[in-house]
């Protein structure tokens, strides 16, 4: 059992702080230009209504019930004892997004200080520079993933309440303003109206044939699923909080902060004809020289801009933390000190290798199954082990608990039909959309 409880408002600003991160700012906008926009952006929704929200609704009923830290969840929800408790070894997931997470909240540290000084002037000179920093310079990504780390863990140090609850009340009313300021910018610029078409009128003859399962993949992702995060953020739920609002609206949060964060983006592309299809380099080489095509308003806005993906990195890396730290307070009696310690340990050594993964000279001797440290880390974590902890919470929730217990729970807060909707979803939507994801995944 743990004491510490957020308030109502901290629990959802902490549960759309997790969700807000580098995979709305980021990730969003390039995949949604790499699969052709509108009709991705649909795809998109879907996946977070039919399949994100169930799964999400369903960690927090878990962790809400169990007031406790994920193995313990997963044990004590079981109806009787067996090897479910494992299950909730899923937080591990953690450790290994923290390895990469970090280096590029790291880069977007380094950005500000781009943006704020000596903004690249042309997409070649912005390549180069991005290239450079990547492959060559790894004292300079070390002092900033260092930088993230730091921040991270102090803030994590401090506890739920004072720490994590404190910053979200903080930075994620300021990301909206900024991302807001940033918006309004973006309704004068010329590409405005394209940037609206591009995301939102649905041309299905551009769609990918793996158009549908990144869609689900990103979901996941984007909503902090899989990892036990939300559940464990949901174990220090208040009392009288309605849980199924809670949820909901931070679903909303995220879907909106994500369609917000690409018309900024997407309005600069088009208003200088630049390629929406960039992929990862959309945010770190495409953006800088539009911004600086605009004189001292880009260098505001990119300053700004950098600024807004900084908080939202942090907020959702403390939360990629927390998991791990619950699990060695709470179940082995560690003190946080020394939890964070040994989590901030073996995920710094980690993330040291896949930065030095990207560099030129040291990557080659950093390569396992063809790929770096970095690419391995990120595609095991978000393709296998996310949708892998999604399932099991999907089938524990739907098959293995009693239905009772989330009855009792849940109705209160939603119209019976809507409880059935819910099951249904989670009993075959969630875990067909995330095997299909899958497998998908792995043959493509
Ligand atoms: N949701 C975060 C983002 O969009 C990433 C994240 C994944 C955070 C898993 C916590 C757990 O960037």
């Amino acid at each position: 059992m743990i004491a510490a409880r957020f308030s109502r408002i901290g629990f959802i600003l902490a549960a759309a702080g997790s969700a807000v991160g580098l995979g709305n700012i980021w990730k969003f906008p390039y995949i949604t230009g790499e699969n052709g926009g509108g009709a991705f952006v649909l795809i998109y929704l879907m996946a977070i209504t039919f399949i994100g929200l169930s799964i999400f609704i369903a960690e927090v009923a878990m962790g809400r019930l169990s007031r406790s830290d994920a193995v313990s969840a997963y044990e004590s929800l079981a109806p009787k004892p067996g090897p479910w408790k494992f299950a909730g070894f899923t937080l591990l997931t953690g450790i290994l997004i923290l390895t990469y997470y970090p280096i590029v909240i790291g880069w977007v540290f380094k950005y500000i200080w781009v943006a704020a000084t000596h903004l690249p002037t042309t997409v070649e000179a912005s390549g180069a520079a991005f290239g450079e920093m990547l492959t060559q310079d790894a004292s300079g990504q070390i002092f900033y993933f260092t930088l993230a780390f730091l921040c991270t863990f102090l803030i994590v140090s401090m506890g739920v309440k004072k720490g994590i609850e404190k910053l979200n009340l903080v930075l994620m009313p300021l990301l909206v303003i900024i991302l807001l300021l940033l918006f309004c910018y973006a309704i004068t610029l010329d590409g405005f109206d394209d940037a609206l078409k591009f995301l939102f009128v649905a041309d299905f003859s551009k769609v990918r044939a793996t158009s549908v399962m990144e869609a689900v993949g990103h979901a996941f992702f984007t909503l902090s699923l899989g990892m036990c995060c939300i559940m464990t953020y949901s174990a220090s739920l208040p009392e009288n909080a309605n849980i199924v609002r809670s949820s909901f609206t931070v679903a909303v949060l995220d879907t909106a902060i994500a369609l917000v964060a690409g018309i900024i983006i997407f309005s600069l592309i088009f208003s200088f004809n630049a390629e929406p299809g960039q992929g990862p380099g959309l945010l770190f080489i495409s953006l800088p020289p539009l911004f600086a095509q605009l004189g001292m308003a880009g260098t505001l806005g990119a300053t700004l801009f950098f600024v807004a993906v900084a908080f939202a990195g942090v907020t959702s890396c403390i939360s990629i933390v927390e998991p791990g730290v619950l699990y060695l307070t709470n179940r082995l009696n560690w003190s946080r000190p020394l939890a964070l310690l040994a989590i901030g340990g073996v995920a710094y050594s980690l993330g040291l290798l896949a930065l030095l993964s990207n560099i030129e000279h040291t990557g080659d001797s950093l390569k396992l199954f063809g790929m770096g440290a970095f690419d391995l880390f990120d595609f095991t974590s978000s393709s296998i082990l996310l949708p892998l902890g999604g399932i099991l919470v999907a089938v524990f929730v739907g098959y293995v608990m009693e239905k009772q217990k989330l009855e009792h729970l849940l109705l209160p807060y939603m119209h019976p039909r809507l409880f059935h909707c819910w099951y249904f979803s989670i009993r075959y939507l969630a875990p067909a959309g995330v095997v299909a994801m899958m497998i998908n995944k792995l043959a493509a």
